[in-house]
C-alpha cells in the first residue's frame, strides 16, 4: 500500500472503466477524464488521500478519501471509497487498502468516514462492517443504471482522531 501517484493514473482509471461500464459500484455511466484522478492527486486538503495497493509493479486496486460536500463544517468528514481489480478480491486487499487509508484519516485529524454504497453489493458491505463502519441509513431507487433502479445505503465510521484545537475567541468586530 502506498499514495499514488500520475504514473498510477492509467493503471487505476482502466479499474474505475470496468465498474463503469459493466457494474453498479458506481452511478457514473461514462468514465471521466483523466483530469478528475489529476484533481484528487492534486489536493491539498489534510483529509484528501490516494492510495493504492501494488504488487509486483502492478496496480490492483486502489483507495481515495474525497469532501463528501463542500461546505465548511463538513471539512472533518470525507467519503471514502475503494475499487480493486476484479482479479484481485477476496485476498484482503480491500482491508489492507482501507487500513491504510483510514489510518491516514484518523492520523490527519477526520473525525468521521463515510461511504456510499449501491445495493446490492455484500462484497462491499462485508468490507465496509469488517472495517468498523456501521450503516445508517438507505436511500431508495436514487440511481438508474442498467435498466433498473438502485438503492443507496450510507454506511460510517468515527474515527479515533485527536481533539479539535479550541475555537478562538471571537474578536468585538467579527460578530456573529
Ligand atoms: C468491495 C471490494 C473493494 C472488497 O475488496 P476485497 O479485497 O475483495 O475484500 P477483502 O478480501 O479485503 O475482504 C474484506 C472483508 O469483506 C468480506 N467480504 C469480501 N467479499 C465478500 C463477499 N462477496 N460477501 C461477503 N463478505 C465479503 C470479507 O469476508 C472480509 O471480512 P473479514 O475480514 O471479516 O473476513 C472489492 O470486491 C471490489 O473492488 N468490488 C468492486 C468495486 C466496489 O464494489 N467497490 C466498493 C464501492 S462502495
Amino acid at each position: 500500500m502506498r499514495p499514488a501517484t500520475e504514473g498510477d493514473i492509467d493503471a487505476v482509471a482502466a479499474i474505475y472503466a470496468t465498474e463503469v461500464r459493466e457494474g453498479t459500484a458506481t452511478f457514473d455511466l461514462e468514465p471521466p477524464p483523466r483530469a478528475k484522478w489529476q484533481q484528487m492527486l492534486a489536493s491539498a486538503h489534510p483529509g484528501d488521500h490516494f492510495v493504492v495497493a501494488e504488487e509486483d509493479g502492478v496496480v490492483l486496486g486502489y483507495a481515495y478519501s474525497t469532501a463528501y460536500r463542500t461546505r465548511g463544517a463538513y471539512t472533518h468528514t470525507r467519503e471514502v471509497s475503494v475499487y480493486l481489480d476484479p482479479a484481485a478480491t477476496g485476498r484482503g486487499l480491500g482491508r489492507l487498502l482501507y487500513d491504510d487509508l483510514l489510518a491516514r484519516l484518523a492520523a490527519g485529524g477526520t473525525h468521521t468516514a463515510l461511504a456510499c454504497i449501491t445495493l446490492p453489493n455484500p462484497a462491499s458491505e462485508g468490507l465496509h462492517r469488517a472495517c468498523g463502519f456501521e450503516p445508517v441509513g438507505v436511500m431508495r431507487e436514487v440511481g438508474l443504471k442498467h435498466d433498473r433502479w438502485i438503492d443507496v445505503a450510507w454506511w460510517q465510521r468515527m474515527l479515533d482522531a485527536p481533539p479539535l484545537p479550541p475555537t478562538p475567541a471571537p474578536t468585538p468586530e467579527a460578530g456573529r
